[in-house]
């Protein structure tokens, strides 16, 4: 497995890569939902690309960057078991060097759920996915559903700007208790992990309700607010029933939506969701 730190020697090697490339974009300290997306782009692709960078321009002035879990050596430690043919790792200054001045913003799409609350988020991620996809130039691209918005956005992105790649979702990876598995998750100490329950719980509830006929998303909405409020530690952020491309909020429910929610558990902001189809 090769490692490598700079721009134009992961393009030199990608040029000695047989095809289809599968590439699975990660911010490291990987865990089995990222082994779940190596894994499949392992199973369908003869070659497999990961990417470990903690991208700072996705984070707001005052959120996690610096204090963001980092664990190089047991990261390639798992890749190199996984099969990985190369590891790309660059520093910040080699994605964005002093002079860098160009943005990819997905507009509306961006401005919902997460955007509301992490204003500049999805410019940060909109621009290093273009940017490691234009270094990589997968074939395929692997994202999981445990961020729909970011796939969302993602893919609204590579369809407006014709990039040449497929986007592969795969479903969220929890724990046995339905705690969606997350990088994050070490912030929790015992008491919040427990109460971190409630977000799984509040998505079944929502999906019980829908598979029993409940058709009025703001019925839905007022049950999973009135669940998460139950629970001391849980502090919303919001909740969602929104149709699953646009993310515009629904009033009626009739094509696939997207339930989610951000709740913060302590000082720990977790997210999550489900699709009603
Ligand atoms: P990161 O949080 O490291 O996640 C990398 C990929 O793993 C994302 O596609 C994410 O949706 C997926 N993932 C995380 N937890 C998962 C789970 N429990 N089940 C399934 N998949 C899961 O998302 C990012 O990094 C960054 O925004 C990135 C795309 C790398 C751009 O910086």
């Amino acid at each position: 497995m090769e490692v490598i730190e700079k721009i134009n020697e992961i393009k030199m090697f990608r040029l000695k890569l047989t095809e289809p490339v599968g590439f699975v974009p990660t911010m490291g300290y990987l865990h089995q939902g990222h082994l779940s997306l190596i894994r499949r782009s392992r199973a369908e692709n003869l070659s497999v690309v990961i990417s470990i960078f903690v991208n700072p321009t996705q984070f707001g002035s005052g959120e996690d960057f610096d204090s963001y879990p980092r664990d190089t050596e047991c990261d390639l430690a798992l890749l190199e078991k996984e099969g990985a043919d190369v590891v790309f790792m660059p520093s910040a200054r080699e994605i964005y060097p002093p002079q860098f001045d160009s943005w990819v913003v997905v507009d509306k799409l961006a401005q919902r759920l997460e955007g509301a609350n992490r204003p500049g988020h999805f410019r940060g991620v909109a621009t290093v996915c273009a940017k490691l996809f234009n270094i990589v130039k997968p074939t395929r691209a692997y994202f999981g559903q445990k961020d729909a918005q970011q796939v969302a956005v993602i893919k609204k992105m590579i369809s407006d700007l014709n990039m040449n790649l497929k986007i592969i979702t795969l479903p969220t990876v929890r724990e046995s208790d339905g705690l969606a598995i997350s990088s994050r998750n070490s912030y929790l100490n015992h008491k919040e992990r427990q109460a971190a329950t409630i977000l799984y719980r509040a998505l079944t509830l929502t999906q019980k309700l829908w598979s029993e006929g409940e058709r009025d998303a703001r019925r839905l909405r007022q049950e999973m607010t009135s669940l998460l409020k139950k629970e001391p530690l849980a502090k919303i952020d919001y909740v969602s029933i929104a149709d699953r491309e646009t993310l515009s909020e629904l009033a009626q429910i009739i094509s696939p939506a997207l339930a989610s929610l951000a709740v913060k558990i302590g000082s720990t902001r977790l997210i999550d969701n489900i699709v009603l189809r």
